[in-house]
């Protein structure tokens, strides 16, 4: 999307909005409360909705959009992903689906997904209507009685644990074979035999999958299909004749290479921790399953982060530049607590200047620095926040262009999907606030800042 971020005069854009008047701005509202801040941009969810649409407009009402609302369980977020398109949400707790349906999704249009699911959860899922993922032989005992005590019929997937290895980090892999998810093939037929006997409860609708996330290797997808297959038949041939859903997850990686970005987005000039590999787009996805899709079959795909990633940026401030051991540190407002993705997976998230950001040589040069500065040459640098632990790095060895001053402002990229989702309040940090733009006029924080009252409000 060429609107969402670029470079003008020397300063990022957010579909026009200048990110440094935006910051002021914010600062002016809130004070310390204004930074780290995300910064989403509504064109760019649109965006990536359309990406999905398109790919899989072929297939008429045969293919299906949800979205996977832990990438980012803002309201808004949703609510914009809902307008645009999307067409189910998919929550791996209650409190997902409430978000869900805050944001508008009717509530039978969600997917109840998870290996624990609770009592309640499991009975909120089948009186609303949704789809349920049975992930287990427990998970089948229990939603048969939940559905048969509430007297509502429950719609179910069966999620299939069809041991293949997605090539991707291996906390994000999540269909080996010792992968806690997932019913394994040689125990579908009992799983499936327990459903059959409650079967005025309960009706098996189709199979779902997920291999994993951040996948940059669409073979995988191909080798999946052949086992999704045979359980469909399978699930068919036990009596639930039109059973016909092929739910493939998500898990579509994002790091996109400069030559797929438009010319003027930050990423593409920069080139500061940006892979040359092209990532593989929804229609390449497609391309892959659709020729091996059943006769007749219905496909879902429930992406979370290759709709919500690249929508984000956080912006932090620099509160200044120290040297350790021949390291270079530059130390952020922002944290691991923002964003855990590199502590966590080791995940490179590209780290530049808000204003001035320009492509630099890699020098090594000896480093001249300052009590707030870094003036001199371009140095691999570590980013780091002001939790007290060594694993808080926003990026290593990241290449900044000099001057890198105390007061001013970095941008990490690609950070609208997993980052706010899964920050946390270690060493009483307060949870960032989060704000979507929309057109270069106008924007709404559709998150305040968390403060102190909110960290002690449940305290006694
Ligand atoms: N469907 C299921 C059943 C899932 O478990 C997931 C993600 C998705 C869909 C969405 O996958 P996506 O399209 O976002 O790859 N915290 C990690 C990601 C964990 C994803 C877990 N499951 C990270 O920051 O990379």
């Amino acid at each position: 999307d060429g609107t969402s971020w670029m470079i003008r005069d020397g300063t990022v854009l957010c579909e026009g909005m200048s990110l440094e008047h935006l910051r002021r701005d914010l600062q002016h509202q809130y004070g310390p409360g204004a930074s780290p801040v995300f910064v989403y941009s509504r064109a760019a969810l649109v965006h990536n909705v359309r990406c999905y649409l398109d790919a899989l407009s072929p297939m008429g009402a045969g293919g299906v959009l949800a979205y996977s609302l832990k990438a980012n369980g803002n309201p808004r977020v949703a609510a914009t992903l809902l307008e645009a398109g999307v067409q189910r949400a998919t929550c791996v707790s209650g409190n997902e689906m409430k978000v869900a349906i805050k944001a508008g999704f009717p509530s039978n249009k969600l997917i109840f997904n998870g290996n624990g699911k609770r009592r309640w959860e499991v009975e909120e899922a089948v009186r609303s209507g949704s789809l349920l993922n049975v992930d287990s032989m427990f998970d089948a005992r229990r939603v048969v009685e939940v559905a048969t005590e509430v007297g509502v019929q429950a719609k179910l997937l069966l999620r299939l644990n069809p041991a293949i290895d997605a090539l991707t980090h291996p906390y994000l892999s999540t269909a080996l074979a010792d992968c806690k998810f997932g019913v394994e093939e040689s125990q579908v037929k009992e799983v499936l035999n327990v459903l059959w006997a409650a079967r005025s409860s309960v009706k098996v609708e189709g199979v779902h999958v997920h291999l994993g996330s951040a996948i940059t290797d669409l073979s995988v997808y191909a080798d999946v299909m052949q086992s999704v297959c045979r359980v469909l038949y399978q699930i068919q041939k036990f009596g639930w004749h039109d059973a016909a859903l092929v739910n493939l997850g998500g898990g579509l990686g994002v790091f996109p290479a400069p030559h797929q970005l438009p010319g003027d987005h930050p990423l593409a000039l920069i080139d500061n921790g940006t892979p040359t590999v092209p990532t593989p787009t929804p229609a390449d996805l497609v391309k892959v399953v659709l020729p091996l899709l059943p006769e007749g079959a219905t496909l879902i795909l429930e992406p979370g982060r290759s709709l919500v990633a690249s929508a984000g940026v956080l912006m932090t401030e620099i509160l200044g530049v120290k040297t350790n051991g021949g390291k270079v540190f530059v130390v952020t407002d922002a944290a691991m607590t923002e964003v855990i993705r590199p502590a966590l997976y080791g995940s490179k998230h590209p780290v530049t200047h808000l204003t001035q950001p320009k492509v630099s040589p890699l020098l090594h040069r000896p480093i001249r620095q300052t009590d707030t500065a870094l003036e001199e040459a371009a140095h691999l640098v570590d980013v780091v926040g002001p939790v007290c632990e060594s694993g808080d790095f926003l990026a290593r060895e990241c290449r900044l262009s000099p001057p890198v001053t105390q007061g001013d402002s970095l941008l990490v990229w690609m950070t609208g999907a997993y980052c706010f989702a899964m920050a946390s309040n270690y060493n009483m940090r307060p949870h960032a606030l989060e704000v979507m733009v929309h057109g270069s006029a106008s924007y709404k924080v559709i998150r305040r800042p968390q403060n102190f009252d909110d960290l002690m409000k449940e305290c006694q």
